[in-house]
């Protein structure tokens, strides 16, 4: 599981004490649940408004691309600093050069990410198209092997993989459990974060390509069962808490969620420590949140010369209100403010009024309701054991 001086979620029991994982020194509670990387979206921005509202979330930066570490030496701080309270904190980052890819994590490490993540799912073309980067890596296991062994051998923290659960028609489980068998056995990497769906690498675009290619849940509990000394992360179309918590019920080691976190952050996330890490409930209110965001946004507003702009730091905010009264007016608010206000502040001023006050003050409200039977009959639905090449000599 997730290594020393983590602790496994136990069981919550009905006469337990609500805090249910226990946390040692200099150590955080394990990545039971992570916000995923995502590109122009979870950004220093984001994962500040993301602290603000869960403690314990894992929190994942947008990929970075090795080259653009190592041919930003002197601009670093731009691209890998963020203020302490974003840990625990993954650093992703994507390259299919292995001499950059060695440089980048050793010029990373100065600014002590928690974990590094090695990015085998990007299906994008900018990225898969630039020679063997991001998914198509999973066509080539002994070279991503390879990769993460130099990684880890410039950095201090442990490396990890993020795939998909096949590339193109290379889609059996089988093919999956050789990528997995040979990563893990070739390279220190003992955690993957599984994508449970597959990826198209030519036909879709990479929004397609997060939601045409069904989602089998079943690939990722079959790995569970296989690899019973490696640490899986489910990922891909868990969008509450009830789903995560089945998840986690089902098995799963970790869940990472994605586009749900970014669109209804307060929701999402404002549930993850009690529900997921059984920490007592806190009583923090939107407007506390939005408070702190302002005064952050207001420190950071055009730090880099023109960047970065009002836009820039509303953006995250955007699904802060998702379904709640007055959201359809401060959305339109926000418009025209985004393009006027040259503070965080007066931003603020001009669109809360659109948000009543019993929104804005109250707590998170009990979670909304999921499909907390999703994971219900995977283990009945999971392929057939696999057998490692070896097997098949003997
Ligand atoms: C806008 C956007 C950008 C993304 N960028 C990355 C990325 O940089 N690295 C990566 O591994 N996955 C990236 N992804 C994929 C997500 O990490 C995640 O695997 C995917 O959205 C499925 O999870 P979800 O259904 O919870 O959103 C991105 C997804 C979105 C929506």
């Amino acid at each position: 599981m997730f290594g020393e001086g983590r602790r496994e979620r136990k069981k919550l029991q009905k006469e337990e004490p609500l805090i249910a994982v226990v946390m040692v020194a200099n150590d955080y509670f394990p990545p039971l649940f992570s916000v995923a990387p995502m590109m122009d979206w979870t950004d220093h921005h984001y994962r500040t408004l993301a602290r603000l509202i869960s403690k314990h979330t894992w929190l994942y930066t947008e990929m970075l691309a090795a080259e653009t570490i190592v041919y930003q030496k002197g601009n670093l701080d731009r691209f890998l600093a963020y203020s302490p309270d974003q840990h625990p904190i993954v650093l992703q980052i994507g390259g299919s050069n292995l001499e950059n890819l060695a440089k980048a994590t050793e010029l990373a490490n100065a600014y002590c990410y928690d974990e590094i993540n090695f990015n085998c799912g990007c299906p994008s073309p900018r990225v898969a198209g630039r020679g063997c980067f991001g998914v198509r890596l999973m066509l080539d296991p002994k070279f991503v092997a390879e990769a993460i062994s130099l990684i880890a051998a410039n950095t201090n923290v442990p490396v990890t993989v993020k795939c998909r659960i096949g590339v193109d028609n290379h889609d059996s489980y089988n093919e999956l459990c050789d990528f997995v068998y040979k990563v893990s056995s070739l390279s220190p990497a003992k955690h993957f974060i599984i994508h449970s769906r597959k990826a198209l690498l030519k036909g879709l675009n990479p929004a397609e390509n997060r939601t045409i290619p069904p989602l089998k849940y079943e690939y990722f509990y079959g790995l569970l069962r296989d690899f019973p000394d490696l640490t899986f992360t489910i990922n891909g179309g868990i969008a509450s808490i009830d789903e995560a918590n089945g998840a986690l019920n089902a098995g799963a080691h970790g869940v990472m969620v994605g586009r749900a976190a970014y669109n209804n952050p307060w929701h999402i996330l404002g549930h993850v420590d009690t529900a997921i890490y059984g920490a007592p409930r806190s009583n923090v209110t939107r407007r506390q949140v939005l408070e702190k965001y302002q005064v952050y946004g207001d420190s950071v507003l055009r730090r880099y010369g023109l960047g970065p702009t009002v836009r820039d730091i509303v953006k995250p905010l955007l699904g802060f209100f998702h379904s709640a009264p007055g959201n359809g007016l401060w959305k339109r608010k926000a418009d025209s403010a985004i393009q006027t206000c040259t503070t965080i502040k007066s931003f603020f001023e001009e669109t809360l009024v659109a948000i009543p006050d019993s929104v804005l003050d109250s707590p998170v409200l009990e979670p909304q309701s999921g499909r907390g039977d999703l994971f219900a009959n995977i283990h009945s639905l999971r392929p057939p054991p696999y057998r490692t090449r070896l097997d098949d000599a003997i």
